[in-house]
């Protein structure tokens, strides 16, 4: 099961503390979320499960951390200032602003006016001043995606690394896109993350690679809990590729609001290190790029077979990290009966996921024999650095426990007056809700077990 709308999803990341509306005291600003105690571990821990499978499990991936700010070069060769705009309508009635798709048959979906302005293109990246002088002549753009200081890395990563072709690298990081019309809570947002790998490969080997990337990131999804059944794979259409792509398949995810993309895995071609390239001319550049008398550094490869150099292509599987958290927080959300007359909320995170990993107890809130019995069960599960594992010290079990479903802890551990006399504790799992009695022993490799 997952949550029946949006608004369930919106009121349970409120009332938990994963998401809150960004500058809200203030009423707001369209488009930002701000990620709260549980939201920012659910976060990392999504961030960190795409690392490890893309840096630590394999050895042809490098990690990069760039900047945001973004010399409006690399977005000129980019072709981002030229064609990274939405087409753009106003309603003269209403005065609202739409995306010409967003239109209702050629009609405002505010105020149903047809009364409406000719479609124009309008650029999504934000711009800011570099220096004191805030006149236009020396600013920089938010990058509107990681991609492409991974391409202007890419001589610095080759001479710095062992790798050869096919080899990747790997960034997780903000993003920035001044979306006309934010929506869908953190669906379509203003700031965002996105987690993006290059891979470089030959040209001739990239659809195989592409098909490749597509399998392995669609069964990525399937290991962070995702259903199959609310996933699918999309061709895009040719007339909807992006400037750069020779071929894209988008996963998508059925959300409360529909179905949407999640994550989308395009063949780049040799666009992008085609485009920052110098001497452009002493390569056979398949794709079409603007001329480039600006680049300082070759981003060519050398062939050791025919001694030639040549633009390697590039397979880019760019995933949303908030889009990811939805869909996640979406399917693990489930709503039981729990006896007669009592029913749970629950989310059934995977447990590498969970924003806390266990629960430590105490009975009673004020006994101190019992409540440092359990400070030291939580410095001990602390200690094995499996992630966050938190004092639960509100003195009472039963709301305890419904807290911790609501927010996913897989583990609750009680410690009450028979721990102090056998060191033994009371666990409960959060999915079936069974409890059992386990010793010091135990307890640490049940946990232990818990994340393998
Ligand atoms: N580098 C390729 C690229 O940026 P994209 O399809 O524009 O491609 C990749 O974006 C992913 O980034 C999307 O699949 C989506 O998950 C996420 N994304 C894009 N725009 C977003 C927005 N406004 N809010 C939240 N996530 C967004």
């Amino acid at each position: 099961m997952t949550a029946k709308t949006m608004e369930e999803l919106v009121s349970l990341c409120k009332r938990r503390g994963f998401i809150f509306q960004s500058n809200d005291i203030y009423g707001g600003v369209k488009g930002l979320y701000d990620y709260g105690p549980m939201g920012v571990e659910l976060k990392n821990n999504l961030k960190q499960s795409w690392w490890k499978s893309m840096i630590y499990e394999r050895d042809d991936i490098e990690g990069l951390d760039a900047t945001i700010l973004t010399s409006p070069d690399v977005l000129k060769y980019s072709g981002h200032e030229d064609t990274f705009s939405d087409p753009l309508v106003d309603c003269k009635s209403c005065k609202a602003r739409w995306r010409t798709d967003q239109l209702e048959d050629t009609s405002c979906p505010s105020c149903k006016s047809k009364d409406l302005t000719e479609p124009r293109p309008f650029n999504l990246m934000f711009k800011t001043a570099i220096g004191p002088v805030d006149d236009g002549s020396s600013f920089a753009y938010l990058r509107p995606e990681t991609a492409q200081q991974i391409f202007t890395n890419f001589k610095n990563i080759l001479t710095s690394t062992n790798q050869t072709i096919p080899f990747g690298i790997a960034q997780i990081g903000k993003s920035f896109r001044n979306e006309i019309t934010p929506r869908n809570f953190i669906f379509r947002v203003r700031e965002f993350e996105q987690m993006e790998l290059e891979f470089f490969v030959d040209p001739g080997k990239d659809e195989s690679w592409h098909k490749y990337w597509i399998d392995s990131r669609y069964n990525w999804w399937i290991n962070q809990g995702i259903d199959k059944k609310n996933l699918e794979l999309l061709v895009v259409e040719k007339s909807e590729l992006s400037h750069y792509s020779k071929s894209t398949v988008d996963i998508m995810y059925k959300y409360p609001h529909g179905k949407e993309e999640l994550e989308g895995i395009a063949n780049r071609t040799d666009f992008d290190l085609g485009s920052h390239t110098k001497n452009q001319e002493e390569f056979n550049i398949k794709a079409k790029v603007m001329k480039n008398d600006k680049s300082t550094t070759k981003l060519a490869v050398l062939n050791l077979e025919n001694k030639t150099w040549t633009i390697p292509f590039v397979i880019e599987p760019s995933a949303g990290v908030d889009r990811g958290v939805l869909a996640i927080l979406n399917e693990s959300y489930k709503e039981e009966k729990v006896d007669e007359n009592n029913s749970r909320v629950l989310l059934t995170l995977k447990p590498h996921l969970s924003p806390i990993k266990a629960a430590v107890i105490p009975l009673k809130k004020n006994n101190e024999e019992i409540v440092s019995a359990a400070k030291n069960i939580k410095k001990i599960l602390q200690k094995l650095g499996l992630g966050r594992v938190a004092l639960e010290n509100s003195g009472n079990i039963a709301k305890s426990y419904r807290r911790h479903d609501e927010i996913g802890t897989p583990i609750c551990i009680t410690v009450d007056f028979e721990t102090l006399e056998d060191k033994t504790v009371t666990v409960r799992d959060r999915d079936t809700m069974q409890q059992k009695r386990l010793g010091p022993e135990d307890l640490i490799n049940y946990y232990k077990d818990c994340f393998n």
